[in-house]
């Protein structure tokens, strides 16, 4: 069924671009346009749109800073979905030690304000972009630790925009991944954390981004790590050891500091980026049978 902007409009007090390029929206600056893009500010605007969506056929997709997806150069169909506003809060109770951050929250302003407040815990996600609701769906971190670690509780959105409260007993965390199902939209997050002196957090994000920083292409346009990690081996180390360092297909090229990234020169289109994928994951596999599995998410097409 078809979508006029006048039906969103009715809903939405956030911006709505219609035919909006997508690659103004991820941080590999690639990707074709959608049909809609529509900012949300609350949990009542969220909720009227997913209703219209059901009612109306319309696919969505929630993105957060666009920084772990690869939008393909056809563009996405229906209304693509970013948290502001409201759900974008960030709030903080320091007596129980705990945040609650909305799912479009700057995961990097969790990060800086949890320290800012002498609160613990969050320190292992410095440098991670992207929004706090994408991270806890995917359990971003690092060796340091991982975000579903801090988790207390999620209040999530269903696909029919019924609103729900997981608690830390139903929720499942594992290495990128989470039991909260793919369709649902998180709303919020409650996080639990520890005291601890202001500047010795301080000093150790310094630390953690002086590392992440040296090791990892910054000021590129990329998606973070390509593939995952194997069970007992590193991607990085396996694309490495294949030589592709610096292999390149259009405007995609491997990067020369870290393997596991690929940097966008500022004119690859997706289907550069999704050749020079395969030819890694072809290379890889010839060369140490393993089969590399993407990190990052698809979408679109
Ligand atoms: N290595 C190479 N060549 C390279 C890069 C790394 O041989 O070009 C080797 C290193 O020497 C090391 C191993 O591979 O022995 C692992 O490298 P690194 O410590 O950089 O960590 P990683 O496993 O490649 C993971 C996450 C990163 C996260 C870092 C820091 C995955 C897929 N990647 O990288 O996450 O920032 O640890 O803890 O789990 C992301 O998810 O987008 C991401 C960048």
């Amino acid at each position: 069924m078809k979508l006029n902007r006048s039906e969103i409009t009715k809903i939405v007090s956030g911006k709505i671009l219609q035919n909006e390029p997508m690659s103004r929206h991820t941080t590999f600056r690639i990707g074709g346009k959608c049909d809609f893009y529509v900012e949300v500010k609350t949990t009542v605007e969220l909720k009227s749109l997913i209703k219209l969506c059901l009612k109306k056929k319309i696919p969505y997709q929630i993105i957060g800073f666009g920084s772990n997806i690869l939008v393909k150069d056809e563009g996405v169909r229906g209304i693509v979905i970013r948290l502001t506003g409201d759900l974008s809060s960030l709030n903080f109770r320091l007596q129980k030690k705990s945040a609650v951050a909305g799912g479009g929250c700057a995961l990097q302003l969790f990060v800086k304000n949890c320290a800012d407040n002498g609160l613990s815990g969050a320190e292992s996600l410095v440098g991670i972009p992207g929004t706090v609701g994408g991270a806890v769906i995917m359990n971003a971190g690092t060796k340091e630790g991982y975000i579903g670690s801090l988790v207390k509780s999620v209040t999530v959105m269903n696909e029919k925009g019924e609103i729900k409260k997981l608690d830390k007993k139903s929720l499942r965390f594992s290495y990128r991944g989470s039991n909260i199902p793919p369709k649902n939209i998180i709303i919020s997050a409650e996080f639990l954390l520890k005291k601890k002196s202001k500047s010795d957090i301080i000093k150790n994000l310094n630390k953690l981004m002086h590392r992440r920083v040296k090791t990892q292409p910054f000021g590129f346009y990329n998606a973070g790590c390509i593939f995952k990690n194997l069970a007992g081996d590193y991607a990085a180390r396996l694309i490495d050891r294949t030589g592709l360092k610096g292999a390149s297909v259009g405007g995609a090229v491997v990067s020369k500091l870290h393997a596991n990234f690929i940097n966008n020169t500022g004119v690859a289109t997706a289907e550069d980026v999704l050749k020079l994928i395969k030819n890694i994951q072809k290379k890889v596999k010839e060369k140490f049978n393993k089969n590399l599995e993407l990190e990052i998410k698809i979408i679109g097409g």
